[in-house]
């Protein structure tokens, strides 16, 4: 037995919701997974094949025995193969979704014995976080939280549709930048008065995506709580998020951890993909920009 799964890249935070909001876009890994009579073979096409392991160290394979193990199944070989659109460590999501695409696959062959939410429990375990990780496993924009209950600890998450006509310009610098460096640039604390800021600007969006209010999301797209202390390690973000802007851009804002900046705009997306790669270039970043879309 074989299954072949697709999974969309995410940008994750959409500016103030850090580690809470994500949005799906159409961009994809794929992976393929079968059953063998022998072996663990894993096979790499595309973005990162030149960095990705092939042997028990690779995270995808670590998340399809985890639920193998977890359906109590035990194949007697496997191969993995990981076709990958989506550019490693920039801040797009990829891991996310190769863990999804791993996860998803083994419990196809397991005969669907996890939910969703078991699925989005693992897959958010590996992560750390569930922003990425929830948009890659249900599409659309996903809010999303760890709680704790009387059970115990739970992935929390709730989809609303993108808004009709967003598009995405996504400008991804030449570089990577590992999300565990972007964290660890994070301060242990903050303002209260910057915290107030995140909670206000993190509800409007949502409910600026809710009411398809574009004139709402282009004033409340800003964060106090990552971006200002992650733009040391990105050379020209602020330029290029005023060159989008001006370019115009309802809003710009670092993608996930970064460091692929991203546009939003209104269908007609003009200049703004010339805007940011020129931005960039001033400080010296090649970068490859394109337009994506909201993927439901
Ligand atoms: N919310 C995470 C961060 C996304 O900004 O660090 C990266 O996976």
């Amino acid at each position: 037995p074989s299954v072949r799964v697709k999974v969309p890249g995410t940008t994750a935070n959409l500016g103030p919701g850090f580690d809470t909001l994500g949005m799906a876009l159409d961009i994809y890994n794929f992976v393929e997974l079968s059953e063998t009579s022998q072996g663990v073979t894993v096979e790499v096409e595309g973005e990162g094949a030149s960095s990705i392991p092939r042997n028990e160290s690779n995270i995808v394979l670590k998340v399809v025995r985890q639920v193998y193990q977890q359906a109590g199944k035990n194949p007697t070989g496997l191969h993995l193969k990981l076709i990958n659109e989506i550019p490693v460590a920039r801040g797009l999501g990829s891991s996310a979704a190769a863990l999804v695409g791993g996860a998803v696959a083994a419990n196809e062959l397991c005969g669907n014995f996890l939910s969703d939410q078991e699925i989005l429990e693992i897959v958010t375990e590996f992560e750390g976080h569930p922003d990425n990780v929830a948009p890659a496993l249900f599409g659309g924009v996903v809010v999303s939280a760890q709680v704790t209950t009387s059970k115990g600890k739970e992935v929390v998450s709730r989809k609303i549709p993108p808004p009709y006509g967003m598009r995405a310009i996504v400008a991804i610098p030449e570089f990577h930048l590992a999300t565990k460096k972007a964290r660890g640039a994070l301060p242990k604390e903050v303002p209260h008065r910057d915290a107030v800021f995140n909670v206000s600007r993190t509800s409007m969006v949502i409910m600026a995506i809710i009411h398809n209010d574009w004139d709402l999301l282009g004033k409340v797209m800003e964060d106090r709580l990552h971006q200002p202390y992650r733009m040391s390690l990105i050379p020209g973000m602020a330029d290029v998020f005023e060159a989008a802007r001006k370019a115009g851009a309802l809003a710009a804002v670092l993608s996930g951890a970064g460091p692929t900046l991203i546009a939003f705009s209104r269908e007609n997306t003009g200049g703004i993909a010339q805007a940011m790669e020129d931005a960039f270039a001033a400080h010296g970043v090649k970068c490859i920009t394109k337009e994506l879309k909201p993927c439901p």
